[in-house]
């Protein structure tokens, strides 16, 4: 038995000609937090995508509590305890903060990860509001809490923190601590590592649909082929 909560191994991914994802390898322990960086257009969203059954990868294993849920679909993946956010999360707008949540299918057994996930996000006060109403920075709050909503016990997180004002960001880096503190892995992806750096030390970074560095942020930071694609942007 591995400790690992999720593994993945040799994920690959490409649309048309263009290889995406050219064989990600990675694991992710229980309560673990791992950021996974990297510029624009690296294959970052698509490796959520990939994980959380929104697509199929092309080749590779997804293995989560040691069972394959490889190619299984979003809502299988939200049932077995993987569930994520959207880089442009896309709220069922008409309805309001609190019926957006409500339409979330619970896990059947789920541990309650936490009990009220609009309080948790800060966005009680506007539970009756139409969540069309809300921002952009706040749409995204929305839709970490429904992704909580479902009890995860691994969160895929796309760039929160593009489009939260400074005080959001402290806010929420602070809760997403709490979070792996009771027990929920996180793979943090981000494009900038400001943010990153508020909640592991533990990154991945990509380019070209490929691992280029494994390791701690601050040696990612000075790593010569790191400052390379990011400066080659
Ligand atoms: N559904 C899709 N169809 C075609 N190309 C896609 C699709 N999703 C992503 N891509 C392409 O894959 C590459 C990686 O995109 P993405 O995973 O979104 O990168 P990142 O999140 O790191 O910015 C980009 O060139 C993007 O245009
Ligand atoms: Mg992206």
């Amino acid at each position: 038995m591995s400790h690992n909560l999720l593994t993945v191994t040799g994920l690959t991914k490409s649309f048309g000609g263009l290889k995406v994802l050219a064989g990600i390898s990675f694991t992710v322990a229980p309560g673990e937090i791992l950021g996974l960086v990297g510029p624009n257009g690296s294959g970052k969203t698509t490796c959520i995508n990939v994980i959380s059954g929104l697509y199929k990868p092309d080749g590779g294993q997804v293995i989560f509590k040691g069972q394959s849920v490889t190619g299984k679909p979003l809502h299988v993946m939200a049932k077995a305890g993987v569930n994520r956010t959207f880089q442009i999360p896309k709220p069922f707008k008409g309805l309001t903060v609190k019926q957006n949540i409500e339409v979330v299918q619970h896990r059947q057994g789920a541990f309650q990860v936490v009990d009220n996930p609009l309080e948790f996000v800060g966005l009680q006060k506007f539970q009756d509001r139409d969540a069309s109403s809300l921002t952009s920075g706040q749409q995204k709050l929305l839709d970490l809490a429904r992704a909580l909503a479902s009890g995860p016990e691994m969160l895929l997180v796309d760039e929160l923190a593009a489009g939260l004002n400074p005080a959001e960001l402290v806010e929420i880096a602070r809760r997403l601590k709490h979070l792996s503190e009771r027990g929920v892995a996180l793979l943090v992806v981000e494009h900038l590592l400001g943010f990153v750096n508020e909640l592991t030390q533990r990154v991945i970074v990509m380019n070209a649909g490929k691992e280029i560095f494994e390791g701690d942020l601050d040696s990612a930071a000075k790593n010569e082929r790191v400052v390379e694609v990011y400066l080659g942007q």
